[in-house]
């Protein structure tokens, strides 16, 4: 079997969670550890793709042979993303990117004084949609949709809304699935329509699976 599938083929893949500054010493994150998305990048490289991984802050070692681009906030994710967008073929979009960020991040340290504190948080650029509003024919278009309810509903809508190839969907209130372990439950969906559910499965054979699939998905198209 040639395992070099995607030799030639420029891969861009984000991973881990965004920060938003709340001021200089304080973020408004989340739980995404990287874990699924460097699994993807690796898989890519082994399949001998080129890896363009655009990262926020994560502990984990890049895979070798893999260019790393670390980024924090979601506007730098999509300044990083859409830099490149033009000149690959295959975008995976695993990172977890807040949608909604601190309005005016404060330039000091915020004390503490009253009981309550309010930040207002205005709304981040949709990176993926942005994506899918410029996608050329050649190219392919992969998101991950976390749900803790309504999976399929709220999968299939960010799908469509998104002009997205394929949607991975993980109901992240399994046990075994979602943020910050070693494993994953997810459920493929297509364009189509066709929902492919998969196990349990380590995040690494969850992309290899995700890869396999891609390959299958460019060789349809041309
Ligand atoms: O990193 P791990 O600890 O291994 O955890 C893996 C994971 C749970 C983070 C991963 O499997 C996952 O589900 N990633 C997507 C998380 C997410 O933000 O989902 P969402 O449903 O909010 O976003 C839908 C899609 O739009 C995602 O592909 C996301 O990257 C993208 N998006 C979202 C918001 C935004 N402003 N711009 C985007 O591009």
């Amino acid at each position: 079997k040639n395992n070099q599938q995607l030799s030639g083929k420029r891969v861009l893949i984000t991973a881990a969670g965004t920060r938003e500054p709340i001021d200089p010493v304080r973020y408004i994150g989340n739980r995404s550890s990287g874990k699924m998305g460097y699994a993807l990048a690796e898989a890519a490289a082994v399949r001998g793709a080129e890896v363009l991984l655009v990262s926020g802050p994560s502990n984990l070692a890049v895979p070798p042979g893999i260019t790393v681009k670390r980024v924090e906030t979601a506007a730098q994710m999509r300044d990083a993303v859409l830099a490149e967008f033009d000149n690959v073929d295959i975008v995976i979009k695993a990172a977890a990117v807040a949608d909604y960020r601190p309005e005016l991040p404060s330039e000091q340290k915020i004390k503490k004084s009253d009981n309550t504190l309010t930040i207002t948080l205005i709304k981040n650029p949709d990176i993926l949609r942005e994506l899918g509003e410029k996608k050329k024919p050649h190219q392919l278009l992969i998101g991950f949709a976390a749900e803790t309810q309504d999976l399929l509903v709220h999968a299939r809508e960010k799908l469509i809304k998104k002009n997205l190839d394929l949607i991975v969907a993980n109901d992240v209130t399994l046990p075994g699935a979602g943020f910050n372990i070693d494993t994953n439950i997810v459920k493929l969906i297509h364009k189509n329509g066709d929902i492919e559910e998969l196990p349990q499965l380590s995040k690494k054979q969850v992309a290899e699976i995700l890869i396999d699939k891609i390959y299958a998905m460019m060789t349809k198209s041309t």
